[in-house]
């Protein structure tokens, strides 16, 4: 299961009703760089049967001593000698703590909750969801004039200051907003609507 962006609210007694079936998952990917501001790489790839990476990377090679415990952590993914990628991740989560975590999650859903607020009056399709994002698309649009709204209207966000990606979704472009940032406040969400009600057509 692609857990990239949402795995990191089960971290949290507050949000993880948002993510219930990860728990169902054989696998399971986890970006704790995208929302808890841990440098990268920290990505995890989490099993439900750890045995399986011996199985599927284990070369057997003669030189290779076998391993004493478990799994032989050397052959337990492409790379065989690695940098302790794992410190950055645990420094990182240590220094947030619970009430860090649960807080850099909360200002999250708080700022998607706003900007959904701040569209809603608007005569736009949303697409949004439980967690921290936001796409959305004006009503009534072709697939070509999609194209077209979110191509400008996405130039004319950058020039503010503002990122917002372009995903395809359902045969139409629209622009999507990530609220992953601590440093987006109140001010950036009102120039992003009044960005979206000015491209109206
Ligand atoms: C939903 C989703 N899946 C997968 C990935 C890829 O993650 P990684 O950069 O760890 O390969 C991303 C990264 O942006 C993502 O957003």
């Amino acid at each position: 299961m692609d857990g990239a962006i949402g795995a990191v609210f089960a971290l949290s007694e507050a949000h993880r009703q948002r993510v219930p079936d990860l728990g169902l998952a054989d696998s399971l990917t986890v970006n704790p760089q995208k929302l808890l501001g841990i440098p990268k790489s920290s990505s995890l790839l989490l099993l439900r049967d750890p045995g399986l990476l011996a199985r599927c990377f284990a070369t057997g090679l003669p030189y290779m001593e076998p391993s004493w415990a478990d799994a032989h952590g050397g052959e337990c993914g492409l790379q065989g000698t690695r940098p302790a990628e794992v410190l950055k991740l645990w420094l990182g989560l240590r220094q947030l703590g619970r009430s860090g975590i649960d807080a850099v999650l909360e200002g999250a859903i708080t700022r998607r909750q706003r900007l959904q607020h701040l569209l809603e009056p608007l005569p736009l399709s949303l697409q949004g969801g439980p967690l921290h994002l936001l796409a959305f698309c004006p009503e009534g649009l072709d697939a070509s004039g999609a194209d077209r709204w979110s191509t400008s209207t996405r130039q004319r966000l950058l020039e503010q200051q503002l990122m917002l990606s372009r995903p395809l979704y359902a045969g139409r472009h629209h622009l999507k907003a990530v609220l992953g940032n601590p440093h987006t406040g109140e001010a950036e969400l009102e120039r992003l609507r009044s960005v979206v009600e000015a491209s109206l057509p």
